[in-house]
């Protein structure tokens, strides 16, 4: 492409009841590429009327619509068919991802191969859904059944924007539910471009609605809407602790994944080389804006110097660079605002303790919101960047004594989502996995995720639990049914 010709810049539509519409307002609000800072399309700015109509559409084809008699079978063939798509558009998907949130390409793919793993997995899982009889003392038959929960609110984040989506309109689907998803504001180009094939493959109108918006004006009615019978959210913790106050006034099922402030606990008898690649992994992986980062890296004191050492030699190696290029291990943030929150966690840091790599914005880029991978040491568990979710790429290195102190300093924390731990010997790795306060605990690794294993949280990192078998159930309602089976009266009165 020539210099200075820009690539057209698209308007999206909202996606409600199987159509592409004006949104009620007529506004739209612009996307970003952060890597060139570029306006690279339009989507619409939804409002309060937009989350009516598409609830009222997902409400309609809960209730009357072709989907509420299709079978589990059926349910099962859409979403392959919809994950067959995906894997056959991957290249393309890829690529506006990498670009929509700066996220390098390589990741990127990645996310789209999970995406479609996702479906298939529910897709598979969609005809596993079964009840019980219930051993009840009497002659009667109960029965637990298993129902779709009915109209699914799903907010998500802006770092995994489509496999977001995916983890929760893959079990939405299977269970029979229908959608109105809510993509981050930055990044909702990845959900629009799937919204196209969802009639192809074989979903009735208003099963799954899209509507694109801010927190506070598209979010929050989604939340309040007392047709919406449960909200699936990922996102900050802050905004975690108003919709489950929101949703108190409509009694609905909440499901939350918080982030967290992780721990990546490293003993003095780990494989050096593969701890050094493990901490690094763990939270640099994705510019560090990953709700499981191991942003807290806690190594033991004999081995503490050699480790920021080792670790400040690689990361000075580490390749920053376009999204779209192969080489490149690490793009830019999502966005302005997630820039500056980092940058100044960069400042934050540098008054509470020892920096080692970073701390700045690479000088190599005149645009885009790139800041340098950044680690901290000696760094006290009380200090802000050892507490707070910094959602970027940004370590804490604290040091520790011994096996108890490592596990006190892993668990002083509000959140709990994710921990790892390394070390050759089986006793003390199996202590730890027993003493960590954590929805997810890696041992010899850090972040791997799978669609077949459960995803979430303790404490404040969030409750519910995506993925695996039980991803579904949070899409489920369980109705008791007696059957009588003597045909004479109670005799009571
Ligand atoms: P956010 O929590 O504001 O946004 C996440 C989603 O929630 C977006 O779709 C947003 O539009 C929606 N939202 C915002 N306010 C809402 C409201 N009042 N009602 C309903 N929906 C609402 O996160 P933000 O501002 O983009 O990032 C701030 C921090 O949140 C990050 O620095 C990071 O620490 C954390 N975060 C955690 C994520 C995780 O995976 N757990 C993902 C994204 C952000
Ligand atoms: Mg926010």
């Amino acid at each position: 492409m020539p210099a200075g010709v820009k690539t057209e810049v698209r308007t999206y539509q909202t996606y409600i009841n199987g159509e592409w519409i004006e949104s009620e307002s007529g506004k739209t609000f612009p996307v970003y590429d952060p890597a060139t800072e570029e306006v690279i399309a339009q989507v619409p700015d939804s409002n309060a009327d937009d989350v009516n109509r598409a609830v009222s559409a997902a409400k309609a084809a809960f209730e009357d619509g072709p989907w509420a008699s299709t079978t589990a079978q059926e349910r099962g063939r859409v979403l392959f068919r919809l994950a067959e798509k995906i894997r056959q558009n991957a290249a393309q998907l890829a690529e506006l991802e990498a670009r929509n949130c700066g996220k390098p390409i390589v990741e990127a793919e990645f996310d789209i191969n999970d995406v479609a793993t996702c479906f298939e997995y529910y897709g598979g899982l969609a005809t596993k859904v079964v009840g019980y009889v219930n051993p009840v003392p009497d002659n009667a038959m109960s029965l637990s059944l298993k129902e779709p929960v009915g109209v699914a609110g799903q907010i998500i984040p802006w770092n995994y924007p489509l496999m977001m989506a995916a983890w929760k309109l893959a079990p939405a689907l299977a269970a029979g539910c229908t959608c109105v998803l809510k993509p981050a504001e930055q990044t909702p180009l990845t959900a629009l471009e799937i919204a196209n094939w969802l009639a192809d493959v074989g979903l009735p109108p208003g099963v799954v609605n899209i509507i694109t918006g801010f927190g506070e004006t598209a979010g929050a009615p989604l939340v309040q809407h007392p047709d919406v019978n449960k909200i699936a959210f990922t996102g900050s913790a802050a905004v975690g602790k108003i919709i489950v106050k929101q949703a108190a006034d409509t009694v609905k099922r909440v499901t939350l994944e918080l982030g967290g402030k992780s721990p990546n606990i490293f003993f003095a008898d780990a494989d050096f080389e593969a701890a050094i690649d493990g901490a690094l992994f763990g939270v640099f992986i994705n510019q560090g804006e990953v709700c499981s980062a191991g942003s807290r890296i806690l190594v033991q004191k004999p081995i503490y110097k050699k480790f920021v050492d080792a670790m400040t030699e690689k990361t000075k190696k580490i390749t920053l660079g376009p999204p779209l290029e192969r080489e490149t291990k690490m793009g830019p943030l999502v966005s302005k605002e997630q820039y500056e929150r980092v940058r100044s966690y960069q400042d934050i840091g540098k008054k509470e303790a020892k920096l080692a790599a970073g701390g700045g914005r690479p000088a190599k880029f005149a645009k885009g919101y790139y800041v340098e991978p950044t680690i901290f040491y000696d760094v006290d568990n009380s200090a802000r960047i050892a507490r707070e979710e910094i959602f970027g790429p940004v370590a804490a290195v604290i040091p520790f004594e011994d096996e108890k102190d490592a596990v006190k300093i892993a668990n002083d924390t509000p959140y709990g989502l994710a921990a790892a731990v390394w070390t050759r010997d089986i006793f003390k790795a199996f202590r730890a996995v027993k003493a960590l306060r954590a929805g997810i605990v890696w041992v010899n690794h850090m972040q791997p995720t799978y669609v077949e294993a459960p995803w979430g949280g303790y404490k404040q990192s969030g409750f519910g639990r995506e993925l695996g078998p039980g991803g579904i159930e949070e899409y489920l309602e369980t109705k008791q049914v007696h059957i009588n089976l003597n045909e004479a009266p109670i005799g009571w009165y």
